[in-house]
């Protein structure tokens, strides 16, 4: 192995990622006194929360009644009761307060005529438990990401955190006793390699959409935290609910917010027929989104679909009218015209279900700390390990998550995470001296990579990955699909052992970057595609043809799943929280889950 020079840093806090979550994060910490260092492999502005379209979703009631408690509910229904009920009410009643401050901090929300913060209806979200539609969604039209990290970036800037950008974090940093030092990372400009001290890292590195072929996310979306996670030996939580968007635009893979149907808009098959009337009766268009993806596919597998091979459906909202159009979604009426040459004003837009949304992830408690089972304490903190937003899987969003709950989790446990790291560190505390040899495995790592010189490209083995991941592991899965996935993303994680990196520099060398991600990806397409063979029953975003009902008594409870360095998969299980933090809401048992 080559050695490396590594410079060192000293902070009370390292954030990894610099969406949403992770600035939240970063300047809740900045303004708590604790030195902070936000690590981001993409510039902070680009991160792919600058993508989030509709909203973020607060019970504030200023388009009509509405209550946090509803929100609640709306929350554990579309969850399928996999969601932990504690964290679910901390992150409903926190959102009233998380949206106001963020209104403060200048996120420059879209207005009622009152000029209060306009609020549209959204997938799932219900008045007096599921009897009314909700206007919950805060929106800045059609680009509220934009708008959200903007502002975030500006107040971490003015709280003096120090960014270091375009840094690529390689591994934790993990000391024998099990705590979590730091990380290390490479500077992708400089090749220079730089280990972070820290008493506390926070992953929020954002989910990894991009193991599939077709999703809504930016192609930085590889869950580097969730491949570091996995080489430290810690486990990944409920990996097989992969949340499928309606309406992605065909062919292209971008995303269409579900605001335009929030907004009016309506999906229609080859006869012209507002199907989704038939398969969720009371919301339509509206229900839950893994309800309109399985109806969109059904659609199309019964020779209902449009265009030259049957194989999409119509987005319609032609009869919205220009005013609604060019106010409320000014972004997806150009993204329609560019991506798919229509014209939203005369024509409808080819949507297909795209993989959008990770709800598993790295485990955690409603403080963002990154729990464990030791013994008989399901809930031990992994200390010093954080994880916030995509990344983690706190668990609020259960088996499939409701439209512009995304956003609002990303602030409020970012937030969350900032006010625990300052309970729990004192601010220029001493760090721990560590051996020499701390950095060895991830050095050893990141060198073979390097050094890669098998017979297969990189780019090769990820679009294996992609299809299969695509093809089986699916809106619709079975038994069948799911065990020859597990077969071939075996061999290809195998196949990996066999790549080749053709550029052995360490400067800005998106070969070796590349291979890095796909580490990354290769380790959460094995836990996915494993957990979902493993899980015999339909719950959520996960729905077996051969097991079509919810099991509460075997299977209410939260897969964990390691995967060791040869790819082998081991299984473990989780209590599904239920249980409220306050006496202000009643825990929701589970019931049938009709939209
Ligand atoms: O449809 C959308 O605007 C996406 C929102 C979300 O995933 O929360």
């Amino acid at each position: 192995m080559e050695s490396y020079k590594i410079q060192q840093h000293k902070y009370d806090v390292v954030v990894v990622g610099a969406g949403g979550a992770g600035l939240r994060a970063t300047f809740g910490m900045a303004a708590k006194g604790l030195n902070t260092a936000c690590l981001t492999k993409v510039f902070p502005t680009r991160s792919h929360t600058v993508a989030a379209q509709g909203g973020m979703s607060a019970a504030l009631g200023n388009m009509g009644e509405d209550d946090w408690r509803f929100h609640f509910y709306d929350t554990i229904k579309g969850s399928d009761w996999l969601g932990d009920q504690d964290a679910i009410e901390y992150m409903c009643r926190e959102a009233i307060p998380a949206v106001i401050e963020l209104e403060h901090y200048g996120v420059p929300f879209s207005r009622t005529e009152e000029g209060k913060i306009y609020q549209r209806p959204f997938g799932g979200m219900t008045t007096h438990y599921g009897k009314g539609t909700a206007q919950r969604t805060c929106a800045a039209a059609d680009r509220t990401g934009h708008a959200i990290l903007h502002t975030l970036y500006q107040q971490s800037l003015k709280h003096d955190a120090r960014f270091y950008i375009e840094y690529f974090a390689l591994d934790l940093i993990m000391d024998s006793d099990g705590v979590c030092r730091g990380v290390l990372a490479l500077d992708m400009a400089e090749g220079t390699l730089h280990l972070f001290r820290a008493h506390a890292v926070v992953l929020a590195t954002g989910g990894y959409g991009r193991a599939y072929f077709s999703a809504t996310s930016a192609h930085t979306c590889t869950g580097d935290g969730g491949g570091m996670v996995l080489r430290a030996g810690l486990p990944l939580q409920d990996m097989e609910f992969v949340q499928f968007h309606p309406t992605g635009i065909y062919g292209a893979g971008c995303l269409i917010t579900e605001g335009v149907r929030g907004e009016g808009g309506y999906l229609t098959n080859s006869k012209g027929e507002r199907f989704m009337e038939r398969y969720a009766p009371n919301a339509k268009d509206l229900a839950s989104r893994d309800v309109v993806s399985r109806a969109m596919t059904i659609e199309i597998r019964e020779g209902r679909g449009v265009g030259e091979h049957a194989d999409h459906i119509h987005l319609n909202l032609m009869h919205l009218g220009p005013e609604v159009i060019n106010e409320k979604l000014p972004g997806i009426a150009e993204s329609a015209h560019i991506f798919a040459g229509v014209d939203v004003a005369k024509q409808p837009i080819p949507v297909l279900p795209t993989v959008h949304y990770n709800m598993g992830g790295i485990p955690t408690n409603y403080h963002g700390e990154v729990v464990r089972k030791v013994g008989n304490d399901n809930d031990a903190v992994v200390p010093g390990l954080f994880a916030i937003g995509e990344a983690a899987c706190v668990s609020v969003h259960g088996a499939n998550r409701l439209g512009s709950n995304s956003l609002l989790d990303l602030v409020v446990f970012g937030r969350a995470a900032a006010n625990r790291a300052a309970e729990v560190i004192k601010p220029g505390a001493p760090h721990k001296d560590l051996p020499a040899s701390v950095c060895d495995a991830a050095l050893a790592n990141f060198d073979r990579l390097r050094y890669a010189n098998g017979g297969s490209a990189t780019a090769d083995i990820r679009l294996n990955m992609q299809k299969i991941m695509q093809k089986d592991a699916a809106v619709f899965r079975t038994g069948e699909t799911l065990k020859e996935g597990c077969t071939k993303i075996s061999q290809t994680f195998d196949s990996f052992a066999d790549v080749k990196v053709s550029d052995r520099s360490l400067v800005w060398n998106s070969d070796l970057i590349e291979t890095l991600e796909l580490q990354n990806l290769l380790g959460q397409a094995v836990a996915t595609m494993y957990s979902a063979e493993n899980r015999p029953e339909s719950r959520g975003a996960h729905a077996r043809e051969d097991y079509k009902d919810r099991d509460d008594a075997e299977w209410q409870k939260h897969t964990l799943v390691a995967v060791d360095d040869k790819g082998k998969v081991s299984f473990d299980y989780r209590p599904v929280h239920m249980y409220t933090l306050t006496k202000d809401v009643d825990v929701v048992p589970p019931k049938p889950r009709v939209y």
